[in-house]
């Protein structure tokens, strides 16, 4: 099956340091702008659904949640607590940014 890439926005809506929230359908998603790198994560945190756009992102690539404060590998979605959020792939094509959304 091809991959399947959706533009969800265009780069300069979300410049360094900026975060954006976004909808597919029904799914939101919460981008981040980290030197220059794209990060793109369910908004709902798998604790108990914190939005996790209003998260605090921390230098090694992490974001807090605002809840209760599990902290998220923004690359992997991996956490040292028991959850996993998910992430979605990310690319930038001609000034647009791509999500591979399932
Ligand atoms: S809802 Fe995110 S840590 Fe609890």
């Amino acid at each position: 099956m091809p991959e399947t890439w959706t533009e969800i926005c265009r780069l300069d809506e979300l410049p360094v340091g900026g975060r954006k929230l976004v909808k597919h359908n029904d799914l939101e998603v919460a981008l981040f702008n980290i030197d220059g790198t794209i990060y793109a994560i369910k908004n709902r945190c798998p604790h108990r659904s914190g939005p996790l756009i209003r998260g605090f992102i921390d230098l090694t690539g992490g974001i807090k949640c605002p809840m209760h404060g599990w902290r998220f590998d923004l690359r992997d979605g991996s956490s040292e607590r028991p959850a996993t959020a998910t992430v979605y792939p990310v690319k930038i094509d001609n000034d647009g940014v791509y999500l591979r959304l399932p």
